[in-house]
């Protein structure tokens, strides 16, 4: 049958699946991910290819394009896909609680500068756009997210904030009064980057730092869990269960070094 050959060989998606986070058999392919965000034949090809949704996640006030069974990809064999793995595609489960939480409580963006690291569809940048932050940037180490992000905030009648698809880990850090970050510590190396960053974020700045994250492997045991305390947590919705391996919440914490 066409479905036991098509998406869920991809390797992102299967590793959700069978709880074997992200080891994708391409691994990282930068080369994959040709074309910049403005990219007319990008965007024409993300139009086809991902559907409009906002039900099946925890914030339905957010539509954004992804991928479903609907789209031909969904099936598809992975090699047809031109990009590098779509990872911003997925509305996952910590950048659902977080944008959930940003927009149950506003009063945590309202007025204040955002930063979303690893933004993927934009859907948390979105949420804080929705709650009142004064200025956003949606960093993406993808540039077809870029694209993704640029559509989405379209689709939510939004104006346009700054998207930046470069690793910004290894610049100069700006000064944030808040940074998000959804289903980002789902790689020891990079879970190891993005603490000796966050740290530098807060004691210089006095950042506050918000991580969604539902507390998988394969990094639950990094040292930056040490540093997390829980301010909220949410029963994740059926269609984001089924995608994830029969998860059942994800939940929003806040870093304090
Ligand atoms: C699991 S997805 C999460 C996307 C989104 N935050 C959400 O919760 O739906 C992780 C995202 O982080 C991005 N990423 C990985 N390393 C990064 C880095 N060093 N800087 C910025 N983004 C990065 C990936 O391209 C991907 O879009």
């Amino acid at each position: 049958m066409a479905w036991s050959l098509g998406w869920k060989r991809w390797g992102f998606l299967q590793a959700v699946t069978s709880g074997s986070f992200f080891s994708s058999p391409w691994g990282h392919c930068p080369w994959r991910a040709r074309g910049s965000f403005l990219d007319p034949e990008m965007r024409a090809f993300l139009e086809e290819n991902t559907k409009v949704t906002s039900s099946g996640s925890l914030t339905p006030e957010i539509h954004l394009r992804l991928l479903t069974p609907k789209c031909k990809f969904w099936w598809e064999r992975a090699d047809l896909w031109p990009y590098g793995d779509p990872y911003w595609a997925i509305y996952w489960p910590g950048g659902q609680a977080l944008s959930r939480y940003l927009l149950d409580n506003p009063d945590v963006v309202w007025g204040k500068s955002v930063l979303d690291l690893g933004s993927g569809c934009g859907a948390t940048a979105i949420a804080a756009q929705m709650s009142g932050a004064s200025r956003i940037l949606a960093n993406d180490i993808d540039p077809v997210a870029g694209m993704a992000i640029t559509l989405n905030c379209e689709l939510n009648h939004l104006s346009p904030f700054p998207i930046l698809t470069k690793n910004i880990l290894n610049l100069e850090q700006d000064q944030w009064d808040l940074v998000v970050l959804g289903d980002m510590l789902y790689d020891e190396a990079l879970a190891d980057s993005l603490h000796g960053w966050l740290k530098k974020c807060v004691h210089t700045f006095g950042t506050q730092v918000l991580i969604g994250d539902p507390g998988r492997s394969p990094c639950s045991g990094h040292s930056i869990w040490h540093e997390l305390h829980k301010v909220a947590e949410y029963s994740l919705p059926e269609a984001t269960r089924q995608q994830n391996n029969g998860l059942t919440t994800s939940a929003v914490w806040n870093f304090q070094p």
